[in-house]
């Protein structure tokens, strides 16, 4: 196994590959900012001590510019790290949904609860709050662990505090601590629901899928209550909440996906281990939370045009959309040749890391953010997508 040399980095064999001395300058230029960036978002592992969430901006001035691997392989560290960053951006939107709409409690604490949400929230299903409070546990967990393990492998961890500078919700119940990600601009695509119902098509395979919920993939909406006017309307405030519910799995199946599509660039048996065991923890949220979402009552956003339909009636209803099958449907697998297989879908590994960067932020969750918080982002999802399985 190819171990990772701490001296030589992605920038330097950039450098050394380019010849016009011209090009090499301009390289160096952009490769030294790429780097400062780098080091903001990603913590040598000396400043990872017992509390890893007690990380500030300290990195700023504890890592130098070099990506450090330690004992893991240079792309084995890159996946792991775009996890964690994704872990981390997750864990901070959960956390706002568990403060307003989930149980604060010593296990995931912040926030005090908001009553009108939570029984917005409720309407889809009453374990709503439960639920919301376990996968804010889960995600703060996947962090956790995967800063950990880069630790103490040696390797940098991520942390990406210096760009907590969103303000969030004030509605009562929000703890009102800067975020990370912004839940009120979210356009969300929910396609995931028609491709997991087909059985004739699979997005690896380049086909296409239609909306759910075509509206949501239009315009701005807020998944939770922004201010305390927003609990005035109840039909507004359900709004609200069904748009959360359709978040919470449009945010899942993106793990879902991205997991199993990391791993087949894992080198180490153990790094593998790590991705296929986290990965079906964001099936497990995916389906259940799809399972929900077909609990949405059918509604009109009085303030926005936003259209919650009955999925199971005309022109929506058929195998396509019908709310209660919510186990994934067959559907061709690497070659259209091949029988139908119920699978996880997409897992194509190319360019996966990006193209999360890239759902994330047409989401509208990174509105608000910082160019620095993109380059960072950018950064790490690029040195994922460039890792090799190595033997
Ligand atoms: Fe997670
Ligand atoms: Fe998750």
């Amino acid at each position: 196994m190819k171990k990772e040399d701490p001296s030589s980095s992605t920038s330097s064999q950039l450098i050394l590959e380019s010849g016009d001395p011209k090009n090499q300058r301009r390289r160096f230029k952009r490769l030294r900012r790429r780097s400062f960036l780098k080091g903001i978002g990603v913590a040598g592992a000396a400043s990872v001590g017992a509390g890893l969430l007690a990380q500030t901006s300290s990195a700023f001035a504890q890592e130098g510019p070099e990506e450090h691997s330690g004992r893991l392989t240079r792309g084995d560290a890159a996946l792991l790290r775009f996890a964690a960053a994704a872990e981390i951006l997750e864990t901070d939107f959960w956390v706002q949904y568990n403060e307003l709409g989930g149980i604060p409690d010593s296990e995931v604490p912040g926030g005090s609860g908001n009553a009108p949400y939570t029984a917005a929230l409720a309407v889809l299903d009453e374990d709503m709050a439960q639920y919301i409070h376990d996968n804010t546990d889960d995600e703060f967990t996947h962090q956790n662990f995967l800063n950990a393990y880069l630790a103490s492998k040696g390797a940098s961890t991520v942390n990406l505090e210096p760009f907590r500078t969103l303000p969030g919700s004030t509605a009562t119940g929000s703890s009102g601590k800067l975020r990370l990600t912004n839940l009120t601009q979210l356009t969300l695509d929910t396609s995931w629901w028609t491709r997991y119902r087909s059985s004739t098509k699979n997005p690896d395979l380049g086909d296409s899928f239609p909306q759910a919920v075509p509206t949501l993939a239009v315009g701005q909406h807020t998944a939770i209550p922004r201010t305390d006017n927003d609990l005035n309307d109840p039909n507004f405030l359900q709004a609200i909440a069904n748009t959360a519910a359709f978040h919470f799995p449009t945010i899942e199946q993106g793990g879902n996906s991205l997991y199993p599509s990391m791993a087949q660039r894992a080198t180490h048996v153990e790094v593998l281990r790590i991705l296929i065991s986290i990965g079906p923890t964001e099936t497990m949220h995916f389906q259940t939370w799809s399972d929900k979402a077909g609990n949405a009552p059918p509604l009109t956003d009085p303030t926005n045009g936003l259209v919650f339909p009955d999925l199971n009636a005309p022109p929506f209803g058929g195998e396509t959309f019908e709310t209660n099958l919510i186990m994934p449907e067959p559907c061709p697998f690497l070659s259209p040749k091949l029988p139908i297989v119920s699978i996880i879908r997409p897992t194509e590994t190319k360019g996966i890391a990006m193209g999360v960067v890239n759902f994330l932020t047409a989401m509208g969750l990174f509105i608000g953010q910082s160019p620095q918080f993109f380059e960072v982002l950018k950064d790490l999802a690029a040195d994922a997508d460039a890792a090799r399985r190595g033997r």
